[in-house]
């Protein structure tokens, strides 16, 4: 029989699959387990896999490399879709779908399968990453091809001999890894509905978080965060600590009505205690590491960074142009910034770094002025030198009626 590499969740929908595509495909199925943290399935994707009649489970932690070479990079760019959301699901499939094409690779086979629907965002993203990578494979993507409602997934399951306990249906359709959680469905599907407080998981209730504010030092290399309190730590660790501290806090929660790639406004509400906390630090240590000219590109790229990755469009050309600006605007973003966390906020308190472009001699008014004041007047003359000229040559008749639209009520 043909093998296929299955990406493997240990939910309902993917252990269905497993079944499915060998009695109904004829597949020999490999399940592989991509750990980017956070799964609840974890400790039974093994069991449950093989009961469903998986040839074998693979499990992969990916955690870090999903920071170091997803998520980080992605924090370097400032890349958070439509201004609100830092990405987590976006950013993990692209990893996802290099890992079952290396693993198909290795094992001989000659398709792959994921779990989604044909309604979302995430089939483009394994869709686009896989036929990217190597166009031979063939993808089979069993819940696009043959939905099954839930009750008759279970039945199917009992049918082919497979009896797994799975509990209660949760009110919500939930992807998490350790750069984020996404809830969406049900209640959240009328936008004009609070969430209910079991929609949110990660983060406290801002009234329920702590009223003394704790403070953080994180520090960055190179755009990286690499330190915690003066604490070298890794990747997986440093947001691990954020996730749970932020979360604490009540810090990290977004609710947001989003344009997916295939045209569908959907309610999405996301919880990122530790992305929401490094991009605001990251973009605080910008401001005193970068020009004002940076500044103002990256802000530009960081929205088409954004988009690439939401679109699925990681293995590309133009990702590897936009990559490397990125990194090289990175070189001087070195240093510390200072957050405190409180009742659903964090806020850059304090930031400092070596090659800071902020002179505090330029910017004092105390004692120690190193700035020519005087200078500013030849500076002015010469700035608004084609301004006045304009007025002058064009505008003298007109000057009044531009007061008007400034100040309408100052009319004759
Ligand atoms: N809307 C988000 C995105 O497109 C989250 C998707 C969550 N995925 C899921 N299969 N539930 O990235």
């Amino acid at each position: 029989m043909p093998k296929l590499i299955l990406a493997y969740s240990g939910g309902l929908d993917t252990t269905t699959a497993i079944k499915w595509l060998s009695v109904e495909q004829g597949y020999d199925v490999v399940a592989l387990n991509i750990d980017v943290g956070k799964s609840r399935e974890q400790p039974v994707v093994e069991s449950r896999g093989i009961a469903a009649g998986a040839l074998k489970v693979r499990v992969i932690d990916a955690r870090e490399d999903f920071l170091r070479y997803f998520a980080f990079p992605a924090l370097a760019a400032g890349a958070v879709y439509q201004d609100q959301y830092p990405l987590a699901t976006a950013l993990a499939r692209p990893l996802m779908a290099k890992l079952l094409v290396d693993v198909a690779h290795e094992e001989g086979a000659t398709a792959v399968a994921h779990g989604c629907t044909g309604k979302g965002n995430d089939q483009v993203r394994f869709d686009v990453g896989i036929q990217t990578l190597d166009p031979s494979l063939s993808i089979v993507a069993p819940t696009r091809e043959n939905a099954m409602a839930r009750d008759y997934q279970i039945e199917y399951l009992r049918q082919h001999g497979v009896d797994i306990p799975w509990g209660e249906k949760g009110p919500f359709s939930i992807d998490e890894n350790m750069w984020g959680r996404s809830a969406e469905a049900g209640v959240l599907e009328d936008p004009w509905n609070e969430p209910p407080r079991e929609a949110y998981e990660w983060t406290r209730e801002t009234e329920e978080a702590p009223s003394t504010p704790e403070y953080l030092e994180i520090e960055y290399e190179s755009g990286m965060p690499v330190r915690l309190g003066g604490q070298d730590m890794g990747p997986v660790a440093i947001v691990e600590r954020l996730n749970d501290v932020g979360g604490l806090h009540g810090v990290g929660r977004i609710d947001h009505v989003e344009d997916r790639l295939v045209g569908i406004k959907s309610r999405e509400i996301y919880e990122a205690p530790a992305g929401v906390i490094l991009h605001a630090a990251h973009r605080a240590l910008e401001t005193l590491t970068l020009s004002k000219q940076q500044i103002k590109l990256k802000k530009v790229i960081a929205i088409e960074y954004a988009e690439l990755i939401y679109n699925g469009l990681w293995f590309s050309a133009h990702h590897q142009d936009i990559a490397a600006y990125v990194a090289s605007t990175q070189r001087h973003v070195t240093g510390t910034v200072r957050v405190k966390l409180h009742r659903g906020k964090a806020t850059v308190v304090g930031r400092k770094a070596v090659q800071s472009l902020y002179d505090r001699g330029l910017a004092t008014y105390d004692r120690g002025d190193t700035y020519d004041q005087s200078a500013a007047v030849g500076f002015i003359n010469i700035w608004g030198l084609q301004t006045r000229t304009q007025a002058r040559v064009q505008l003298l008749g007109e000057l009044p009626e531009a007061l008007k639209i400034a100040m309408p009520h100052q009319q004759d």
